[in-house]
């Protein structure tokens, strides 16, 4: 993996202005002027309208179908799965910019590198021979016996380490390799009389990188000896929490597909592959971890995860469901019940019963709460409340309003207990000041034909966001300007009531009821974060919401677009758009 400070600033803004996005992105989308910015259609996802636009003067595209959006680096690591260092390179080469070498010290980091893949390779080479030898006749057995054909048994380079203690270290010596490096690569460790191979009498499984290079190997023991799999440790190629197995093999599909299937182990990604399913990565039985999504990011957007159906199996599930959807993944879960995995299930169901299983994933908050209420007897009564207690603290971290709603309706029903009771526990969680009792009650009377009390539609985390800002407000009136000064107006406040103790402090009124919500907020505890974090959350709140309203009256034009007001409009919003985007 690259460094981050490979590249000085100056030589990444040098490539950035030698090349034109237009060029650049006219090379894979057909482009249309229109006023001082281009459209066409969006290369990210289907759409029949343009709503791709490049503005060749801020050197920015953005869709406003699929939100997607950034300046040349960005179209090229996501139009081709580039890292930001691989892009840069490219656009750097294509203009003929001679690209930095190497400080020698990273040079020779990257030479040892280097060496660990070759060496890892060499012994790919030398396991995969040794299965198809005599030696290999037992671990051969064994996957016939697990139903692991000889195409399959090829396709994934699958190796045996024989039953001895120098047969690794005897081929690497034969081929003049420093047995240093192979220590280093994790193949070799030191015995008493030596070195000696670090994988005896195991079925090898070779591990790349997305790249394909050789960077590891899984052992798996033949008679289930303890452990059952030995993995290549921690080395300066092979990191458990960056590495995807079989992400080398998928990703085109992956891409293609926009849908990846994330596994546990070796096997299930095989026979996934067996069952016509080649749009799998397996996570290795490690914790997923975020740099884990974010690799899978580059590829598609929507991940399904397929773990085992025991309880280690489902405890990493959920873990890995938190991560994904962190990452901005669309997560679903496909489960599968307890004593079975992917492989088992393939196995035994074949193709169409996976493809039938993969198509009843759920989206992943169903899950969790479907799963939350079976490890209770909802039965009882005492069950129910200890249900009902997980589920509000599920719910009440979902931080769009909708999708709450929409959740706290679900779960409610699965329960069996009221919507309405469900919700105001979640509400209480949050936190949030119910509406007085007055307001509510004139509510209810103007609009007693309507059966539906208009609620506020606030993301709990944005107003969260409001009143930690204002309890800093209160406590430290100096704020006030810097507040200001960013633009701030009582209209950035959603909520009504927080809207009105700003007015009440930006125009130093006092109104009563101000009064008393500030009193009321001052008494709430602390905030957890500090004031930046506070302010700093705030902005990209505003940030968005100001992004969104532009984008709406965008569409609205769109669809009425005639004569010059529209394109006067159109000019006046995109400027707008970019200029926020810009100035954060
Ligand atoms: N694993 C490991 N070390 C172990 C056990 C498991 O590294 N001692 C990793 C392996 O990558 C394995 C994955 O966790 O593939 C899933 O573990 P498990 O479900 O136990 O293995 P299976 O893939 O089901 O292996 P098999 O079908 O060969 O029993
Ligand atoms: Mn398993």
């Amino acid at each position: 993996m690259m460094g981050i400070a490979r590249f000085s600033d100056q030589w990444i803004e040098q490539v950035r202005s030698a090349v034109d996005i237009l060029e650049v992105i006219g090379r894979r989308v057909e482009l249309r002027q229109t006023g001082k910015n281009y459209v066409g259609l969006c290369p990210f996802h289907s759409e029949k309208t343009p709503s791709f636009t490049v503005n060749p003067e801020k050197q920015f595209y953005h869709c406003f179908g699929c939100g997607r959006g950034g300046n040349v680096f960005n179209f090229v690591m996501a139009a081709e799965n580039l890292s930001f260092p691989e892009a840069v390179v490219k656009l750097a080469q294509e203009k003929g910019i001679p690209v930095p070498e190497l400080s020698p010290r990273d040079q020779r980091r990257e030479q040892e590198r280097e060496q660990l893949r070759q060496i890892n390779q060499m012994a790919a080479r030398y396991f995969y021979r040794n299965l198809r030898s005599p030696a290999g006749a037992q671990a051969q057995a064994y996957l016939d016996s697990r139903g692991i054909s000889k195409e399959l048994a090829r396709d994934f380079f699958l190796g045996y380490a024989l039953d001895a203690w120098d047969g690794l270290v005897a081929f690497l010596q034969s081929q003049g390799v420093d047995l240093k490096a192979a220590q280093a690569a994790g193949l070799v460790t030191q015995g008493k009389n030596g070195p000696i191979d670090r994988f005896r009498a195991r079925l090898m499984f070779p591990i790349c990188d997305h790249l394909g290079r050789f960077v590891g190997f899984g052992g798996r023991s033949l008679t289930d000896a303890h452990p059952k799999y030995l993995n290549t440790g921690q080395t300066a190629v092979f990191n458990k929490g960056q590495i995807l197995y079989g992400l080398n093999w998928s990703k085109e599909e992956i891409k293609a597909l926009d849908q990846v299937i994330i596994v546990e182990g070796y096997t299930d990604l095989i026979s996934l592959f067996a069952a016509g399913q080649r749009n799998v990565v397996a996570s290795l039985g490690t914790a997923f971890t975020s740099a884990h999504a974010h690799l899978l990011k580059r590829f598609c957007s929507q991940a399904v995860i397929a773990f085992d159906g025991d309880t280690a199996g489902q405890r990493a599930a959920w873990r890995g469901m938190e991560v994904l959807h962190a990452a901005g993944l669309q997560v679903r879960v496909a489960s599968l019940p307890a004593g079975q995995d992917p492989d088992t299930f393939a196995r035994s169901r074949g193709a169409e019963g996976v493809a039938a299983w993969l198509d009843r994933a759920q989206p992943f908050r169903e899950y969790q709460i479907d799963r939350i209420i079976s490890q209770h007897d909802v039965e009882t009564r005492e069950g129910k409340l200890a249900a009902s207690t997980e589920l509000v603290t599920l719910l009440a971290q979902l931080t769009s309003a909708v999708e709450r709603d929409e959740y706290v309706r679900y779960a409610a029903e699965r329960l069996g207990v009221r919507e309405e009771s469900l919700a105001a526990e979640v509400q209480q969680q949050l936190g949030i000041p119910r509406v007085s009792r007055v307001q509510n009650r004139r509510n209810v009377r103007s609009e007693a034909k309507r059966r539906v009390v208009p609620r506020l539609r606030l993301a709990a985390g944005e107003e969260l966001r409001e009143r930690e800002v204002l309890r800093y407000l209160l406590q430290k009136p100096d704020l006030l300007k810097v507040v200001q000064q960013r633009g701030v107006t009582a209209e950035d406040f959603q909520h009504p009531e927080y809207r009105r103790v700003f007015i009440s402090l930006s125009e130093s009124v006092s109104d009563e009821q101000g009064t008393a919500v500030a009193s009321r907020l001052l008494s709430l505890p602390a905030p957890a974060a500090s004031w930046d974090e506070c302010f700093t959350s705030f902005l990209a709140d505003l940030k968005r919401r100001r992004l969104r309203k532009i984008e709406e009256k965008l569409s609205l034009l769109e669809n009425d677009r005639k004569g010059f007001d529209v394109r006067m409009e159109l000019y006046r919003l995109l400027k707008e758009y970019y200029g926020i985007h810009r100035d954060s």
